[in-house]
C-alpha cells in the first residue's frame, strides 16, 4: 500500500542534513519519488526537460524559456524568459527544438497586443517534484502545473490587483536559432470559445529537427471559473491583433497569428487541456476522462506520484543508503520513461488495432542499452512498443530510426530499429509481435534504398528520413564510398544492422538470408586499413573509394551531417562491430593491442581523453576488456566514467539525456550489467549496491548481491568471485537466459583488488 506525502518535497531545503532523513522517511511508506531530484542534468546540455509528466504520457507540462539566440530543447533554460507553459515537449534531445505547443501565459494588466509573442520575465527559482512544476512570474503570477497522459491541469495565483488574464497563444512553438534549417514552423490554426467558457481549436506546425510536414494538433480548454471576458484575435505577422467579434478565429496562413485572451476576477484560476492528435471531440475526452471538472489540483499530483511509484520505481530496490546515490538511481529512472509516447489510439495516419507509440527520439541514441533495459523493466509496454514499430513500417513502408510529430526522420547512422526488432527477437519478446512481419520490415531496411524526394539541407546525397540511403554501395561493393554522407558511420552500423538481420532470419528458418547477412555483417572490414595510424597504433575504420582508402585524422575526423563520421572519431567507430569482435580484436594487434588500445582511449593526455561520454557511440568501449578477460578493466574504466561524469544537481549529465539514453548507460553502470545489444549476452562487471533486486513482472525477479563492498561502487569494487543461480561462474558474461528469462541471483564478492576471476570462454563473436 502506497502512502503518498505528494506536496511536501517542494518545501525541502536542498543539500540540508534533513533533507536526506526526510526522503528515507517518505520512501521508506512507499514514495520513491522523494528520490528524484527533477532538476538534475537541465543545465549544461543535459536538456532534462523537468515538465510535469507520466510515464510514456503524451503530455509533458511545462515552461518554455526564451533567450534570444539560445535553443530551448526541451522547452527548458536555466535562464530566460517565459514564453509560456505548454504541453508537448520531447526528453533530453538535441538536435533542434521540437514542439512547445498548446500552451498558456498568465498576464497581469492590460494586454494591447496579445500576439506579439509576449514573454515574461521569471521570479525568482523554479520548484519541481514528480508530476508537479511550480514557478513565479515577476508580475506576481504563481504558476502550478501537473499532468495526466493526455490532459493537464494549470493552476495560476494572481496578484490581488491588475488585472487577471490567460493568454492562448496557437502559434506558440519552440524556436531555433541554429540557423541549421530545422527550426520549427508554425502554419496556422483555429480557436473558437464556447458559450459555458470554454475553448477549442488546433494548430499546424511544422519542420523542427525531424523535417517533418505539417501536423495538427486539437485541444479543448476549461477554466475552473467562468471568465469575466474573453477575446479572439488575429495578427498578421508584425501588426496589432485584431479582435475578432465572432468569438473565434481562424488562418491557415503561418502568417497569421491567431489566439484568445481570457480575463478572470478570481485570484485563483485553475485550467483543464486535454489534447488530441485527432480531433477537439477527442482532446475534450481525453479531457473528461483524465481530469474531470472538480478535479483538485493536488489529486493530479498525488494521482501522478502514485502512477511513477508503481510502474516505474518500484522496479527496483537496493539496501543504498547514499542519498545522492538513490537520487541518481530513481532519477534516471524517471527520465527514461518519458519517451517513447504512449499515444495508442491516437494514431492519426491509419486505423489499427496495433498500439502505437511515437517520440522516438533517437534510436541512434537509445539502441546501444536504453531499449534492452526497457525490456528488462517494462515488458508489457515493451512489446507493446515493438508492436508499435511494425505497425509504422505496415503502414508507411520503413521502421522509423526517429520519429516525432508521426513523422520518420532524422536517420543518423544505420537503419537501428533493426537491432532493436533483433534484441527482442533473441530475448524471447513474442506475445502479440507478428515476426514474419517484422523480419519483413527488417528486409525492406536492408534490401530498398528509401526515395531521396525531400532532400535533407544538411545531407544532400541520400534520404535522411528513414531506413539506409546508402544502400545502392553497400550491396554493390559492401563499402560505402564518399559519394555518400556518413560513409564510415552508416558502414559500420550498416554491418551490425545486418547482423541484427542474420539474428532473426536464423531464428525463423531462413537459412539462406541467415548466411547472406551474416557475410553482409563484416562487410565493416572493408573500412578498415591497416596502414592507417594514430598515437602508434595502426589500423582503423576510414572512408575509402573504389580505388582505396583515403586519409583522415583518426582522432579529430568527428564530423557531422555532411562527413564521413558523423559525431564520434575513426578512433571510437573502430569498436562498433562487436558481433565481430574476435576479428576486430585480431586487427587491433590481439588481446595486448586491444587492451594497449582501450587503455589509450581512457588516458588523460595534454590534448584531454579519447574517450567522449558526453556521446552514443562509445557507450560500449569501457566494457570491451571482457572480450579479452579483462573484466576487472571494465569495471576500472566504467566505473571511472560513471562516477566523474554524472551526478545528482543541474549538471549532473556529461551531454544530452538523449531520450533518456544517458541514464540507462549509468543505471546498467549500477547494476552490474551491460547489455550487447543483437545478442543474448550481457557482459558483466560489478553493482554498486549490497543488494539491489529488479522487478521483471509475472512475478520473476533477479536478484543482486554483492559481499564486502562498499554498498556505493566508490570502492572494494573489484569482483573476487561470482555465483550466478548459485553456481559458480568463471565466463565474464551470461546470456537472456541465464538470469532474465526466468529470474536468476548474482551473488557477487567484490574487493579492492583486482583478482583474475574471469577464465572462462570468451563472450561470443559470431560474426568472426
Ligand atoms: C494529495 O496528497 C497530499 C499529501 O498527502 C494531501 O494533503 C492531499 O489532500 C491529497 N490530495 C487529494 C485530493 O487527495
Ligand atoms: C465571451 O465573450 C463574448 C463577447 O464578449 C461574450 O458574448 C460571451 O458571453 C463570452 N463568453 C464567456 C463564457 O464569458
Ligand atoms: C467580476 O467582478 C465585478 C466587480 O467586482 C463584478 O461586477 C462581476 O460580476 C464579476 N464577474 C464575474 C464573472 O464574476
Ligand atoms: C484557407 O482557408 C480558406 C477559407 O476556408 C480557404 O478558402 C483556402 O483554400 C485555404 N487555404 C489553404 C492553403 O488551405
Ligand atoms: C498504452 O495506452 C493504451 C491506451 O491508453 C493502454 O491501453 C495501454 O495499457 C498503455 N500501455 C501501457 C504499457 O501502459
Ligand atoms: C502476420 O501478418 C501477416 C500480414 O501482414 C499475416 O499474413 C500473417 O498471418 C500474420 N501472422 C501472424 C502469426 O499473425
Ligand atoms: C600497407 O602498407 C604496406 C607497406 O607500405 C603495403 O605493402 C600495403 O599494400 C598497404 N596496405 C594497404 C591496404 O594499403
Ligand atoms: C579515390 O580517392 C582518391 C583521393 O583520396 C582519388 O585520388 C581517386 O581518384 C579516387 N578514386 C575514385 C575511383 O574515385
Ligand atoms: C592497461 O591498464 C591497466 C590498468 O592501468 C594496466 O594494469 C595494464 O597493464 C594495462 N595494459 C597494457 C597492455 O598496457
Ligand atoms: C529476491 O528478492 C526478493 C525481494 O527481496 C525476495 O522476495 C526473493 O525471495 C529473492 N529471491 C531469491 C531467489 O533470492
Amino acid at each position: 500500500m502506497l502512502l503518498v506525502v505528494g506536496l511536501l518535497l517542494p518545501f525541502i531545503i536542498h543539500g540540508g542534513a534533513n533533507e536526506a532523513a526526510i526522503k528515507r522517511e517518505l520512501a521508506a511508506d512507499g514514495d520513491l519519488t522523494a528520490y528524484v531530484d527533477i532538476f538534475t542534468g537541465t543545465h549544461s546540455g543535459g536538456n532534462n526537460n523537468p515538465a510535469a509528466a507520466r510515464p510514456f504520457g503524451m503530455v509533458k507540462l511545462g515552461p518554455d524559456l526564451l533567450i534570444q539566440g539560445t535553443d530551448s530543447y526541451s522547452g527548458y533554460l536555466p535562464k530566460g524568459k517565459f514564453s509560456g507553459f505548454s504541453m508537448m515537449h520531447e526528453q533530453g534531445t538535441g538536435g533542434a527544438p521540437k514542439y512547445g505547443t498548446v500552451a498558456q501565459l498568465p498576464l497581469v494588466g492590460e494586454v494591447s497586443n496579445p500576439l506579439s509573442r509576449i514573454t515574461v520575465a521569471r521570479n525568482g527559482n523554479d520548484e519541481a517534484s514528480v508530476g508537479y512544476y511550480k514557478a513565479k512570474t515577476s508580475q506576481g503570477v504563481t504558476v502550478e502545473l501537473s499532468a495526466a497522459n493526455r490532459a493537464g491541469i494549470y493552476r495560476y495565483t494572481f496578484p490581488s490587483s491588475g488585472e487577471r488574464h490567460v493568454l492562448v497563444d496557437i502559434s506558440h512553438i519552440l524556436p531555433s536559432f541554429r540557423g541549421k534549417n530545422f527550426g520549427q514552423g508554425y502554419a496556422g490554426g483555429e480557436i473558437t470559445v464556447f458559450p459555458d467558457g470554454h475553448y477549442e481549436g488546433h494548430g499546424v506546425y511544422n519542420n523542427g529537427w525531424n523535417r517533418s510536414p505539417n501536423w495538427p494538433i486539437y485541444f479543448c480548454g476549461y477554466f475552473e471559473n467562468t471568465p469575466q471576458g474573453n477575446k479572439t484575435y488575429a495578427s498578421s505577422n508584425g501588426d496589432a491583433s485584431i479582435e475578432q467579434a465572432s468569438g473565434s478565429a481562424f488562418s491557415n496562413s503561418s502568417d497569421v497569428r491567431i489566439g484568445a485572451l481570457f480575463t478572470f476576477n478570481e485570484t485563483e484560476v485553475i485550467s483543464r487541456v486535454g489534447i488530441s492528435w485527432l480531433s477537439t471531440t477527442q482532446a475534450c475526452q481525453n479531457l473528461e476522462t483524465e481530469i474531470p471538472r472538480g478535479t483538485e489540483f493536488s489529486q493530479v499530483v498525488n494521482d501522478s506520484k502514485s502512477a511513477w511509484n508503481k510502474e516505474v520505481f518500484s522496479k527496483i530496490t537496493t539496501s543504498a543508503t547514499n542519498v545522492d546515490s538513490l537520487t541518481l538511481l530513481y532519477t534516471s529512472l524517471y527520465y527514461m520513461h518519458l519517451i517513447p509516447t504512449n499515444q495508442t489510439g491516437e494514431n492519426p495516419g491509419w486505423k489499427s488495432e496495433e498500439p502505437y507509440y511515437q517520440d522516438i527520439f533517437t534510436f541512434w541514441d537509445l539502441f546501444r542499452c536504453g531499449t534492452s533495459l526497457m525490456q528488462v523493466l517494462q515488458p508489457v509496454s515493451y512489446e507493446e512498443q515493438i508492436r508499435s514499430l511494425i505497425d509504422i513500417w505496415r503502414n508507411e513502408g520503413y521502421l522509423p530510426d526517429a520519429r516525432s510529430s508521426n513523422y520518420n526522420g532524422r536517420t543518423q547512422g544505420g537503419s537501428n530499429a533493426d537491432n532493436i526488432l533483433a534484441d527482442a527477437y533473441v530475448k524471447g519478446v513474442r506475445g502479440k509481435v507478428n515476426w514474419s512481419d517484422g523480419y519483413a520490415a527488417m528486409v525492406k531496411n536492408a534490401e530498398v534504398q528509401p526515395p531521396n524526394n525531400d532532400p535533407d539541407p544538411l545531407a544532400q546525397d541520400s534520404s535522411t528520413k528513414e531506413g539506409r540511403g546508402a544502400l545502392p554501395d553497400w550491396k554493390q561493393y559492401g563499402f560505402i564510398t564518399p559519394s555518400y554522407t556518413r560513409a564510415v558511420t552508416r558502414a559500420v552500423e550498416y554491418a551490425y544492422n545486418d547482423f541484427g538481420l542474420y539474428q532473426v532470419a536464423s531464428g525463423l528458418g531462413k537459412h539462406d538470408d541467415a548466411s547472406k547477412y551474416l557475410e553482409r555483417s563484416r562487410n565493416w572490414r572493408n573500412h578498415w586499413n591497416p596502414n592507417a595510424t594514430s598515437l602508434g597504433f595502426s589500423g582503423f575504420v576510414v572512408p575509402r573509394n573504389l580505388s582505396g582508402f583515403q586519409s583522415i585524422s583518426i582522432l579529430n575526423a568527428k564530423g557531422y551531417w555532411n562527413d564521413p563520421c558523423y559525431e564520434a572519431s575513426p578512433w571510437a567507430y573502430s569498436f562498433t562491430d562487436v558481433h565481430d569482435a574476435e576479428h576486430m580484436i585480431d586487427l587491433m594487434g590481439g588481446h595486448t593491442g586491444f587492451e594497449k588500445r582501450l587503455n589509450t582511449t581512457f588516458e588523460k593526455s595534454a590534448s584531454g581523453t579519447i574517450f567522449d561520454p558526453s556521446n552514443e557511440p562509445m557507450f560500449t568501449i569501457p566494457y570491451l576488456y571482457n572480450y579479452i578477460n579483462r573484466p576487472e578493466l571494465s569495471v576500472l574504466q566504467s566505473r571511472t566514467v560513471a562516477k566523474s561524469q554524472y551526478s545528482v544537481g543541474v549538471d549532473g549529465l556529461p551531454g544530452n539525456s538523449d531520450a533518456g539514453a544517458m541514464q540507462t548507460w549509468l543505471l546498467w553502470n549500477m547494476i552490474g550489467l551491460y547489455p550487447v545489444t543483437g545478442q543474448t549476452t550481457f557482459i558483466i562487471h560489478s553493482p554498486w549496491f549490497d543488494s539491489l533486486v529488479i522487478d521483471l513482472g509475472a512475478g520473476k525477479t533477479l536478484n543482486i548481491t554483492a559481499k564486502n563492498g562498499d554498498n556505493n561502487g566508490d570502492s572494494k569494487f573489484y569482483v573476487q568471485s561470482l555465483k550466478v543461480n548459485g553456481v559458480t561462474w568463471t565466463k565474464s558474461w551470461l546470456t537472456w537466459d541465464d538470469v532474465f528469462a526466468k529470474g536468476g541471483t548474482l551473488e557477487f564478492e567484490l574487493g579492492s583488488e583486482p583478482v583474475q576471476w574471469a577464465t572462462g570462454v570468451l563472450p561470443p563473436s559470431p560474426a568472426s
